[in-house]
């Protein structure tokens, strides 16, 4: 199949479609987007100013320059318990998103199956589908807090089934799998001979007491898991477009081999930046200060959404809430254009990350608390009003 033919099967995300409708709605509350609102801290900025000044303006090595990869394989042995040797099992990306393509592409065969967990962000079906594979949605359920489970993978494995995706702490509903959870998926993917993608981009954004288990730590996992993770949420760094990888040595070669005819590298004094900010107490003590405060705002966002009638569960990780919002009668599209009109709120329609998240909406807390309670306000009169709930 052409290029061409899979783009046509790759459709503007519907959260492009949304900001499209929110532009000119004036004192517009968004809710939608899914990046912090915090600057990065300024020790990193200043990193990348003193390698501009180092004259770090060249191409550097397709892998990512060795500095940044020997402190992420550093990082990946302190915090997740992953050996993965900096030469040749890691890799470093333009951005956390870049890394699933080029994954995939090593070793996916056409029409080879994917499993996703679903609701799902918005960039694995089109990765997989650019790669040549098929998307494969695996319903999760409020019931069980949308955490994924291996009854739920059974009933979507097939004999083409090649791969598996996990995301937790999870994009759009704050899910976060235990560490049996997560010990049970493993030994689905070695009784299917499965290659599983771990994207934990949200892993420091946990809460409650929970934490994130990295599959790849655990035994005889690593040789089949490609761990992503990246800057973008972590420091508060979406914009600089940086990610890494660990994976086997197979994987990257491939890779890397990818991305020497893609992006060449990703930037080189936003690289140096990153290995100094890794290494950087004051650059934990940040994530510290912006869980905290995501945090905060999560009680409240939860608190009010039960309040105004919503059924909510309450998320343990990243920085989204999907409340349900079927039992009001309207479809998720109809009710975040309702937002979007009545309240001047935006949220976006769960649907947008599958049909699973056909009747919910995502809420992303990444803003201001004055702002969100104000959102909240809005939200609950025009559902007063409208007698929706
Ligand atoms: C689950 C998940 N993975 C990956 C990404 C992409 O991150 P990056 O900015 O590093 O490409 C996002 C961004 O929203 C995300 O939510």
């Amino acid at each position: 199949m052409a290029l061409s033919d899979k783009l046509k099967q790759v459709n503007p995300s519907e959260i492009r479609k949304l900001f499209d409708l929110a532009q000119g709605v004036e004192g517009l509350i968004s809710l939608g987007i899914g990046e912090p609102d915090f600057v990065t801290p300024e020790h990193i900025r200043e990193y990348a100013k003193e390698a501009l000044d180092m004259g770090m303006t060249h191409y550097g090595p397709n892998a990512g320059l060795p500095m940044l990869r020997e402190a992420v394989a550093r990082k990946l042995k302190e915090q997740n318990g992953i050996e993965a040797d900096p030469k040749s099992e890691v890799m470093i990306t333009v951005g956390a998103n870049q890394a699933f393509i080029l994954g995939l592409a090593t070793f996916l065969g056409e029409g080879e199956e994917v499993l996703i967990p679903a609701p799902m962000f918005v960039s694995y079906a089109p990765a997989v589908i650019l790669a040549g594979g098929k998307p494969v949605e695996v319903p999760t359920y409020e019931e069980n807090e949308f955490r994924l489970s291996v009854d739920d993978l059974e009933k979507h494995v097939s004999d083409r089934t090649r791969a598996l995706i996990i995301n937790s702490p999870n994009n759009p509903t704050g899910a976060v799998l235990t560490r049996k959870d997560v010990e049970e998926i493993a030994d689905f993917a070695v009784e299917h001979d499965l290659i599983v993608f771990s994207d934990e981009v949200y892993e420091h954004f946990v809460y409650d007491g929970a934490r994130n288990y990295s599959i790849a730590s655990l035994d005889g996992m690593f040789e089949r898991t490609v761990t992503i993770n990246g800057f973008s949420k972590t420091f508060a760094m979406t914009g600089w477009r940086l990610g890494f990888v660990a994976a086997p040595s197979w994987i990257i070669e491939g890779m890397v081999r990818f991305q020497m005819y893609n992006a060449t590298c990703p930037v080189t004094f936003v690289q140096y930046a990153a290995a100094k900010a890794l290494e950087d107490e004051r650059s934990w003590k940040a994530v510290e200060e912006m869980r905290n405060e995501y945090d905060r705002r999560r009680n409240l966002v939860w608190k009010r959404l039960n309040g105004m009638g919503l059924p909510t569960v309450k998320p343990r990780g990243a920085f989204y809430i999907f409340p349900r919002v079927r039992d009001t009668g309207l479809s998720d599209k109809e009710f975040s254009e309702l937002m979007l009109n009545e309240a001047r709120v935006a949220v976006v329609p769960g649907s947008a990350f599958g049909n699973a998240g056909e009747g919910y909406i995502r809420i992303s807390y990444a803003t201001a608390y004055e702002k969100l309670e104000e959102a909240m306000d809005r939200m609950e009169e025009v559902l007063r009003k409208r007698k929706l709930t």
